[in-house]
């Protein structure tokens, strides 16, 4: 099993190129299940969710080749409407094939998907919402056996709860659905635009008539286009915290700062010196970084996906903070591998007191999912001696080249075979 060795501590400097986001990447991805032409998709991430979802969509029949880093994806043959346990059991986000096999083929038989071990994680928003759509549908043995005897048909659906991949998978669906769906209470981040802008390039018709709410005008088939996804701006976020909590200087490069609003202002708080410009950041960590209580929401607040990262930058904090994990209820696991490291922070519910001025010493650690893999990393660069990070396969899931990008900014950090 791969492992990271990092000889801290480190200070780092340079220029980072972030990768296309995993997490636009991912539904647009699934989306192409519903064309019979090719889809041209360029800058996608290096990353192994990426491959399982390629893998995944040959399962299902569809022709998939890289030509000069771009992806064509032919499914004028895809045939194939069932998606094994073996290619959703890593990945969550594989239930996002769900919506457009039943767009495209009126019946499906899906694995209950796996993925991160942060908490429950149903998909019964996914499965209410598409039952509205006029899906009929059993678990049985482990699979979701979906079927939609007239059609997906459009009408209103008003989601329970905020959930990124529901919105997604309903998206998807309702482009193909009969007449019109309207969808409310919808997730916000930029990848869900981003699967719309690309949704729309390709011939649907779907329009945000509130700040919430969508409305699809289904269309009769997808064209051939080609598209560009987005950056990854967890990626970029991880990159500007690693910045702050070693007192480097980055130059952050192939973003869109409008995405990191909410994270800029935080490390302005915290202390860190940045410079903004339209698709580069500049930043310089303080030496003495100020404490502050943050909380995750749904997009425009803080990402959940930075939770682990913020919360490593605070130990290092002049004083105490509060973090409050608002969307997902047991992602703390990176806090007993940072208390081994000398943090101390104390859980209580859903909020970790998060106590200042830590030293942490070096050890050998346990990645347990794929941002708590990445907030290890982040400890190790400040901690001075060797600490090694194990089960580093949930890094490889969602970061391109993590250790090669952070060598070429000065760190010691180096994988062991
Ligand atoms: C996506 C992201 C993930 C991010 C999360 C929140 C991808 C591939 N993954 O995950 O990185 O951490 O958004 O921003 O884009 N829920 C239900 N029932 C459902 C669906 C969700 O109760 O049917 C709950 C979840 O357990 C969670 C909350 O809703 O508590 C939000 O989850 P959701 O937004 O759906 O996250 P994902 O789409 O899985």
């Amino acid at each position: 099993m791969q492992k990271l060795e990092v000889f801290g501590p480190n200070k780092l400097k340079g220029k980072i190129d972030i990768s296309g986001s995993k997490n636009a990447s991912l539904p647009i991805l699934a989306a192409t299940l519903l064309s019979n032409r090719k889809i041209y998709l360029k800058n996608l991430p290096k990353v192994k969710d990426i491959e399982t979802m390629i893998n995944l969509l040959k399962s299902l029949g569809s022709k998939i080749k890289f030509k000069k880093k771009i992806l064509i994806i032919n499914n004028t043959k895809q045939t194939n409407k069932i998606a094994s346990y073996k290619l959703m059991k890593t990945m969550r986000a594989g239930i996002l094939v769900l919506g457009p096999l039943l767009a495209k083929f009126g019946h499906a038989k899906v694995s209950l998907p796996g993925g991160c071990a942060i908490g429950t994680r149903p998909i019964d928003i996914h499965l209410k919402s598409l039952a509205k759509l006029g899906v009929k549908y059993k678990i049985d043995q482990g699979y979701v056996h979906a079927m939609a005897p007239k059609g997906l048909v459009g009408t209103k659906i008003r989601f329970s709860k905020i959930s990124v991949g529901a919105t997604e998978n309903l998206i998807i669906a309702s482009s193909l659905a009969k007449g019109v769906t309207i969808l409310k209470n919808c997730a916000l981040e930029p990848e869900i635009k981003d699967l719309v802008n690309f949704l729309n390039k390709v011939g649907c018709n779907i329009k945000w008539i509130a700040k919430r709410s969508i409305k699809i005008s289904g269309v009769k088939e997808i064209n051939e286009n080609s598209y560009s996804i987005m950056f990854d701006r967890i990626e970029a976020g991880t990159y500007l915290i690693a910045a702050a909590i070693t007192a480097g200087n980055l130059r952050i490069k192939n973003i869109k700062s409008d995405f990191l609003k909410t994270e800029i202002d935080i490390l302005k708080r915290i202390g860190s010196k940045i410079k903004v410009k339209k698709n580069e950041i500049y930043i310089r960590g303080a030496k003495k970084i100020k404490s502050i209580n943050l909380k995750t929401a749904p997009w425009p607040g803080l990402a959940t996906d930075l939770q682990a990262q913020m919360m490593v930058l605070l130990c290092k904090a002049n004083k105490s903070s509060v973090i409050q994990e608002n969307i997902f209820e047991n992602r703390f696991m990176h806090v007993s591998e940072l208390n081994r490291m000398g943090a101390k922070i104390s859980i209580k519910g859903n909020k970790a007191l998060i106590n200042g001025n830590t030293k942490f010493a070096a050890a050998e650690l346990m990645a347990t999912d794929l941002r708590a893999s990445v907030s290890l990393v982040l400890a190790a660069l400040t901690t001075k001696g060797r600490s090694i990070i194990n089960r580093i396969y949930h890094l490889d899931r969602g970061y391109e080249s993590i250790e090669k990008k952070l060598r070429r900014v000065g760190a010691k950090i180096k994988r062991l075979k």
